[in-house]
């Protein structure tokens, strides 16, 4: 079965065509074409994505991607306009969650397709995709595995931050989620107050990375997991080079809450005090790079502590046996190292019971960011699943807080 799938929920224009076959298990798909167009550099001025541009960018940019992927994976020029159906079985569109002018954006182009070429057309969640992204590559072929029951998803992004819960196949249950911003949202605010270009995450990674190697040699953070009051707090001030590096500690966020959600904005703002306060000690801390890795170190080790903590709970609670970490923010490396050293840890302390190991599972790099890749595997699995119907085309709409379910 040949499927096309269309992803405009943020900035990314992206279509894909592949050919799928088998079940909601056993899925294999080959790419055929995958094409898409980042509008980073027109948002970079705003510090963040302005939705009015963002809709006109989508809107421009849609017939070109789909040309140029029709001629790829067929083989032979084909337009929106001309009056030729393509040989393709399904259309898939990402209808939420998602900035709404984005989203609507590439449902009204879906529809116009599906209504033209006489094509079924699914809409699918785009945090189900961000989950199925575990099994997705940017080229080529690839198969679902089937996993262990209880599946947590972590997944985090520029607008969500959620705890999800699998107990049955493709069926969800958010268990916690952010109670404000999304830790995508607080890197890239974070980034802006360091005077960092948008997106912020990339950003504060790489300046927190270079001083993490100089000041941990032995990372012996998961100890902070468990005890969250010997925190950073206890490093002593540490030499980089020349001049002395300036030693201070972040809250870390709901780590003495009860339940499973999260909340940034407390820290983002404990972020801009610190750049408040140090700017009295020092001059012009944004050209001080020893400062802003600092604070991007710091930064870094308490909104990924708050998750690591978060899932471990949840992880113990639920008795879990297999942990998918997507979306955005699935990219840095120190929550990839911080998950696999829990996952390691968990294990040998057996703390789940008779089940032995945890599976974790990442997205390949490039299908960490929003893609069309992983909205075709949740439209092709949904639809299989729903022994492929779809729903009524007027019913289809774009939905900004979507929820999964
Ligand atoms: O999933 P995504 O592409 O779009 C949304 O659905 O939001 O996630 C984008 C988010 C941005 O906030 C970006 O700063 C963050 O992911 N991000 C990162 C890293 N790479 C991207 N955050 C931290 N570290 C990274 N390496
Ligand atoms: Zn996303």
């Amino acid at each position: 079965m040949r499927i096309l799938s269309i992803e405009t929920s943020c900035d990314d224009t992206a279509i894909t065509i592949f050919e799928a076959k088998g079940g909601i298990e056993n899925a294999s798909f080959k790419i055929l074409a995958n094409n898409s167009n980042s509008q980073i550099k027109i948002h970079r001025p705003h510090g963040g994505v302005f939705p009015a541009l963002a809709k006109r960018e989508h809107i421009k940019n849609l017939p070109i991607i789909l040309e140029k992927s029709l001629k790829e994976a067929l083989g032979h020029p084909m337009s929106k306009w001309t009056s030729d159906v393509p040989s393709i079985d399904i259309i898939v569109v990402a209808s939420g969650p998602g900035l709404e002018p984005s989203l609507w954006s590439g449902v009204v182009f879906a529809k116009e397709l599906a209504e033209k070429w006489d094509i079924p057309l699914m809409p699918v969640n785009h945090m189900e995709g961000h989950i199925l992204s575990v099994f997705g590559k940017g080229v080529g072929k690839f198969k679902i595995k089937k996993l262990k029951m209880p599946i947590l998803s972590l997944l985090v992004s520029g607008g969500h931050t959620e705890l999800v819960l699998t107990r049955k196949w493709l069926k969800y249950e958010i268990i916690g989620q952010t109670l404000d911003d999304a830790v995508g949202e607080a890197f890239d605010k974070v980034a802006r107050m360091l005077g960092l270009p948008y997106p912020g995450g990339p950003e504060i990674s790489k300046l927190a990375e270079k001083l993490r190697k100089i000041r941990y040699s032995h990372e012996g953070s998961i100890a902070q997991a468990d005890e969250p009051s010997i925190a950073i707090h206890q490093q002593v001030n540490m030499r980089a080079g020349s001049g002395r590096i300036p030693d201070f500690s972040l809250p870390r966020p709901m780590l003495h809450s009860k339940n499973f959600d999260f909340s940034f904005s407390g820290l983002k703002t404990a972020v801009l005090y610190l750049i408040r306060d140090l700017s009295k000690e020092h001059s012009n801390i944004l050209q001080n790079d020893k400062i802003k890795s600092a604070v991007a170190l710091e930064f870094e080790n308490a909104a990924i502590e708050s998750l690591t903590y978060k899932t471990k709970k949840a992880i113990e609670k639920y008795k879990v046996k297999t942990l998918i970490v997507a979306g955005g923010v699935s990219a840095n490396n120190h929550l990839r190292n911080e998950m696999k050293r829990l996952i390691k840890e968990m294990s040998n302390k057996n703390t789940t019971a008779k089940a032995g190991q945890v599976k974790l599972l990442f997205p390949p790099k490039e299908l960490t960011m929003d893609n069309s890749i992983m909205i075709g595997i949740a439209g092709y699995l949904n639809y299989i699943k729903n022994k492929k119907k779809v729903p009524e085309i007027n019913s289809i709409k774009a939905e900004g807080n979507l929820k999964l379910k």
